[in-house]
């Protein structure tokens, strides 16, 4: 076990019958809530006004901030924390998806900090790691994806320079979040998917780089794992059923809680370095979408150079059932080919020029991720990924489908 330090605040609430207990946490945040949503689709479910009449049983005024788009926008949080400024909001209630809640703690970080912009604090900005403190911020997700219900960032998109980095502080965990499954069974299959594709690799991330000192974390991310694979093709056949809908919606939470690394050494977000990279360059990319179309051909690089493949064949013996053969490689390639036939089955295999990114622009993606998230050469996935590698695992996508 390598040593490792946890702190997780956030005071998670599970299940429709705990909306009462939410309220009265809520009243312990404030009086005025700044309600923050997205495009639209909680209030046409009628899961606005619930949560809106929860507030006013408590007698906490609300303020609401309607608009924030997937891949939220910079200039959208801007917007919206003058919003919550003027109207004197004292804590951010976000209502939606990652993009809700991200640009929800954003807003939250840019009221207190009494400041107009939140681009230059995004990762590589000129005001990168000098935030001192946010408004405190309850959750509702309503996607089962991103984590962002627990975790200290905000994903921050600025179309116009085709940027998306992260603004990340501990003081950004939420104080509170609702997990409550009731509001998830109207989600598109799309987004569905595009969220299991999110949540799996959360657990990659960390279980490809983060070495095998941690046996116990790793039945931990296999447990994360396994519940995706086997739940999301029963939502697809059962989207309206709340038990399946709550366990992807758990296993969104578990994956980027914290202890998924418990004892391993923390890891690199290779994979999402490159992603955001991706969603930057088009903002109609879904987060998990890029996530999954980059995945396969990650894996197959790896392999090919001869890297993480006890990890590889590891994830195809636990998942998969597959018998070590003997050989890394080819016990890899095993895994590699199976987790495929799964993506192919479930919606989430093809190329980058499929979703929005056409070759001729790998060159200046790859060089936006060695910007942002390398020293500009390279980023280390168990040795060099440099400029050429980035393109070669781009280009390798084109062979999905
Ligand atoms: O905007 P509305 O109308 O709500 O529609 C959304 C949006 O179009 C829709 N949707 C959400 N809940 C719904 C629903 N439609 C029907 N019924 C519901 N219950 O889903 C669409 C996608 O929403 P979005 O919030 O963009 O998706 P997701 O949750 O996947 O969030 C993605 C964002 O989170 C960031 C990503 O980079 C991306 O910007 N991430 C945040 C992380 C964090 N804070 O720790 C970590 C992640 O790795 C990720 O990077
Ligand atoms: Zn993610």
């Amino acid at each position: 076990m390598q040593p490792f330090d946890i702190h997780i605040p956030t005071r998670i609430f599970f299940g429709t019958q705990k909306a009462d207990v939410f309220a009265e946490a809520l009243a312990g945040l404030g009086r005025h809530a700044f309600v923050v949503l997205g495009g639209g689709s909680v209030e046409k479910l009628g899961f606005y006004s619930q949560v809106t009449d929860l507030l006013d049983r408590k007698n906490i005024r609300h303020t609401t901030f309607r608009g924030i788009e997937p891949n939220p926008h910079a200039g959208t949080v801007n917007k919206a924390a003058r919003l919550g400024k003027d109207a004197g909001v004292d804590f951010v209630l976000a209502f939606g998806g990652g993009s809700v809640m991200d640009a929800s703690k954003a807003i939250a970080g840019l009221i207190h900090e009494d400041e107009e912009d939140i681009w230059p604090y995004v990762l590589g900005g000129a005001k990168h790691n000098t935030m001192a403190g946010a408004l405190p911020v309850a959750t509702i997700p309503t996607t089962a994806a991103t984590a962002s219900e627990v975790t200290m960032h905000a994903i921050i998109s600025k179309p116009d320079v085709q940027g998306k980095a992260p603004v990340s502080y501990p003081f950004l965990k939420p104080a509170v979040s609702w997990l409550n499954p009731a509001f998830h069974t109207s989600l598109p299959l799309e987004t569905t998917r595009d969220g299991a594709s999110d949540i799996l690799s959360h657990i990659f991330e960390n279980y490809l780089l983060g070495g095998n000192d941690s046996p116990l974390a790793d039945r931990y991310s296999e447990g994360v794992m396994e519940t995706v694979m086997t739940t999301l093709p029963l939502v697809e056949k059962d989207p309206g059923n709340e038990n399946l809908r709550g366990d992807l919606l758990w296993a969104s939470t578990m994956a980027l809680l914290g202890l998924q690394q418990s004892g391993r050494t923390p890891a690199p977000f290779r994979m999402h370095n490159l992603e955001h990279a991706l969603s930057g360059y088009n903002p109609d990319l879904a987060h998990g979408r890029g996530l999954a179309t980059i995945y396969p051909a990650y894996f197959r690089w790896l392999n090919r150079e001869g890297r993480l493949q006890d990890r590889l064949a590891q994830l195809g013996h636990r998942l998969f059932d597959i018998a070590p053969s003997g050989d890394r490689e080819t016990d890899a390639l095993s895994f590699i080919t199976a987790f495929e036939q799964w993506l192919r089955d479930n919606g989430l295999y093809q190329p980058l020029s499929d979703v929005g990114v056409p070759e001729k622009a790998f060159g200046g993606i790859a060089d936006y991720a060695l910007e942002t998230y390398g020293d500009g050469q390279q980023l280390d996935v168990d040795g060099p990924l440099t400029r050429d590698g980035i393109i070669e695992i781009f280009e390798m996508t084109e062979m999905q489908g």
